[in-house]
């Protein structure tokens, strides 16, 4: 018997498993204090009204004979699949109900998608971004190449022309940095996969947080129904981190290798996955309906309003930061040299907050740290002032 020796080539611990083994240690050491965390994109607020009805009115048919489901479609009722089509429509992009599928998240998709793709593909990926792509590849035992971000280029990493990529990953607005490709950026990157015969794996799972006009959908230039597949979320939308929704689109046209992408997923998903339980595809239709989207909008300010705050403190301390603008996150240049464990630990030991390094999404992420605006008000005021009261000069 042999266990997938590719495993032996990843870091010892997904990171956010990592920053919880700390933080835990830290707090058992220390039962006394206070941790404020603002590691994880976890969310605090609860799921709008709306869908917590939806939730319990699907719960209740499920308890009756007449209206009782069992396994679900498993590319998700057709209800769910057109409210998402119709929350599409909502920002200027046409896709079809039976190009969505649901499922329980962005980060099983995007890990799972590698299933349908041969192992000796190249995979290109933007550094720094978030660990699942690289870990899933490095499974998977593909060769992985890397587009830097930095602060140069705005932390939008762009192609190198002359180097080929069969599978491209990119995730607007970027998780960590918050860094939005503009339609342009977008539409070189199209090009180039178009050139390479690759497919765009893009993850959109902050798109709701964009407030200018930046692309919030991959489709919304023109060429990438021939070369991507998108990936979405209702976690940080509307606090679905752990009620688990989010949805997949790949365009009926997509064909790579003689085989149709779209089909190809399909069979994937029947074999694999038993579909997202009835009453959570109709919260998640319910997020998508007017009222929803409403609520979902008061939630987004909160969290933007905690992102100026953090924003503002940094200004202050004269931190440099980019971020928190069209995303809930803060990238914050580590002070006084400090690596970004180092400034983790620093931060955990004498503060009590936690934030994520920079590190951990990718060599380009070294000396840089991630704070997220997803705590509640108080704590991000309380956290901030601590920040401030530990590094003002
Ligand atoms: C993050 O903090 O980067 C995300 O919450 C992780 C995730 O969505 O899995």
């Amino acid at each position: 018997m042999k266990i997938n020796r590719n495993f032996d080539n990843l870091v010892p611990s997904y990171l956010f498993a990592e920053i919880a083994k700390r933080t835990n240690a830290y707090i058992n050491a220390n039962p006394d204090k206070k941790v404020i965390k603002m590691g994880i994109g976890d969310v605090t607020l609860p799921i709008p009204r709306v869908a917590v009805e939806a939730l319990k009115s699907g719960a209740d048919e499920l308890g009756v004979k007449e209206t009782f489901k069992g396994y679900p479609e498993y590319e998700g009722y057709d209800f769910a699949r057109e409210a998402v089509a119709g929350y599409y429509k909502n920002f200027g992009v046409s896709v079809d109900a039976d190009e969505v599928f649901i499922s329980d998240g962005a980060k099983s998709d995007t890990g799972n998608i590698g299933d349908i793709f041969g192992a000796d593909n190249t995979v290109l990926i933007t550094d720094p971004v978030y660990p699942v792509y690289v870990d899933s590849n490095i499974m998977a035992g593909r060769k992985i190449i890397f587009a830097n971000g930095n602060r140069e280029n705005g932390f939008c990493a762009m192609p190198d022309e002359s180097v080929h990529a069969d599978i491209i990953y990119l995730c607007s607005p970027n998780n960590p940095t918050g860094a939005v490709y503009s339609a342009e950026q977008l539409k070189t990157w199209v090009d180039y996969a178009i050139k390479n015969d690759a497919i765009i794996l893009f993850d959109s799972a902050y798109e709701a947080f964009i407030t200018d006009d930046s692309p919030r959908s991959i489709f919304a230039i023109e060429g990438a129904r021939n070369c991507a597949i998108e990936f979405c979320s209702l976690s940080k939308t509307a606090g679905f981190t752990g009620t688990r929704c989010g949805y997949t689109v790949i365009p009926k046209e997509l064909e790579r290798d003689g085989h149709n992408i779209h089909d190809l997923w399909y069979r994937r998903q029947a074999t694999k996955f038993n579909g997202v339980s009835y009453p959570v595809q109709c919260a998640a239709a319910a997020v998508f309906s007017d009222e929803g989207l409403a609520q979902i909008k008061e939630n987004l300010s909160y969290y933007q309003e905690n992102a100026r705050i953090i924003a503002s403190v940094l200004d202050e301390l004269g931190i440099w930061y980019t971020g928190g603008k069209n995303s809930p996150y803060i990238w914050l240049e580590c002070p006084d040299g400090m690596g970004s464990w180092e400034f983790f630990d620093y931060l955990l030991n004498n503060a009590q907050v936690v934030g994520t390094p920079g590190e951990g999404f990718g060599s380009q992420g070294k000396g840089y740290l991630r704070l997220t605006s997803f705590n509640d008000r108080e704590n991000t005021i309380e956290a901030v002032e601590r920040i401030k009261k530990l590094l003002k000069k």
